[in-house]
């Protein structure tokens, strides 16, 4: 169990093979008055006879959302409002996200502001919700304009990992998470990441032990990276390693073209290949990280972005402040910077360079 410490208290992180099963034991130790799941028709088809079963005989309503990025707006935000009026949720209710990082962002949103606030469990589906996003209480939707452009910190009771649920999830979305499992490895984690170095045939064919051990060590980072910054001022950045090419990356191909973890794969790539042309990291240790995120490929080819279009994507990143773009660059495997001043010209070189070899 991990314990994730934000002010005011703290939550458990539950991560153990079959724990679906038993979910009610955890439950009850809120003691809900009423629980809602929040959930889709794809996960509820393959998982929701586990859970049911693991609420042991505890009641639940059950609430299905249409399955997509694109139905996480406020549309289904007040379509599940409604639908928790009408299964008579008050203030006392619990509500569960069951599902991958979609579900787990709008339940969370949801459980901000529904009543003013109540309380949320996550029981994680994909290996991205488990070892990021389920952990950390950013909870929100996306508008028109843009992704997750509406929510708020909110963080949950308790968050439930199962990761036999991972036996499901095609596999694309399984290497999808372990580039974000990478991420981890590269700004903290050495034994981690020699782990992924030395396993990667045990975790990319879904070994339980190994998978369990990686959602393990990347949630603990996080927690502890969460309870020194909960709300991203300062060493939480180090997080977004990968993530400001990766974002531009997925925002150009309109979220259609790359799964997020594999943007981040590129971004992290890209971030080396800066970190290189500043002599920031020793060529050894930069091999490495190429060679890892190549292993746990294949990831569709690189996007020709146009510079233009690169550089106003880079000046909208969240960590762009007054026009300054700051970038996460790694330093050797287990530790990163944050570096205020990479002119855009070399984020262009770096990719051009990718798009070569
Ligand atoms: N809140 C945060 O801190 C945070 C962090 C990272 C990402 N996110 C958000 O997470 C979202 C992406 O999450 P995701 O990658 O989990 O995608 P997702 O939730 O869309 O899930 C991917 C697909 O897998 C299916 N699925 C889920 N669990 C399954 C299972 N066990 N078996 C079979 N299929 C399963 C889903 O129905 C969906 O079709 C984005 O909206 C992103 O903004 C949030
Ligand atoms: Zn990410």
């Amino acid at each position: 169990m991990i314990r994730v410490r934000i002010p005011g208290g703290s939550y458990p992180v539950i991560i153990e093979a079959g724990l679906l099963r038993h979910a009610g034991a955890a439950l009850k130790k809120l003691n809900p008055r009423r629980i809602c799941v929040i959930t889709n028709d794809q996960v509820w088809s393959y998982w929701g006879a586990a859970l049911e079963k693991g609420l042991a005989g505890m009641h639940a309503a059950v609430i299905r959302v249409p399955d997509g990025e694109q139905h996480k707006n406020l549309a289904t935000v007040e379509t599940i409002a409604e639908e928790l009026v009408k299964a008579r949720a008050d203030r006392g209710a619990l509500l569960v996200s069951l599902g991958g990082g979609v579900i787990g962002d709008i339940a969370g949103f949801v459980a901000a502001i529904y009543l003013r606030g109540v309380d949320y469990v996550h029981i994680p589906t994909t290996l991205l919700a488990q070892v990021d996003s389920a952990v950390g209480g950013k909870t929100g939707v996306n508008l028109r304009a843009g992704k997750n452009l509406i929510g708020s910190f909110h963080h949950p009771k308790m968050v439930l990992v199962d990761p036999q649920v991972l036996g499901t999830l095609p596999e694309r979305e399984l290497r999808a998470g372990l580039f974000e499992a990478i991420k981890c490895g590269v700004i903290r984690d050495k034994a981690l990441f020699d782990f992924l170095e030395k396993k990667a045939g045990d975790v990319l064919s879904g070994n339980m032990p190994a998978l369990t051990r990686v959602i393990h060590d990347c949630l603990a980072l996080k927690a502890r990276v969460v309870a020194a910054d909960e709300k991203e001022h300062g060493v939480r950045r180090i997080l977004n390693f990968g993530h400001t090419v990766g974002h531009a990356l997925e925002a150009e191909t309109a979220y259609r073209y790359f799964l997020h973890g594999e943007a981040v794969a590129w971004g992290m790539r890209a971030a080396t290949r800066i970190a290189e042309d500043r002599g920031m990291i020793r060529g050894a240790d930069a091999e490495r990280v190429h060679a890892l995120i190549l292993r746990y490929g294949p990831v569709p080819p690189l996007v020709q972005l146009r510079p233009d279009d690169l550089a106003a994507r880079l000046l909208t990143d969240k960590k762009t402040r007054q026009g300054v773009v700051h970038f996460v660059l790694p330093q050797k495997i287990g530790a990163v910077k944050v570096v205020p001043d990479v002119p855009t010209e070399a984020v262009e070189r770096a990719i051009a360079g990718l798009s070569a070899s």
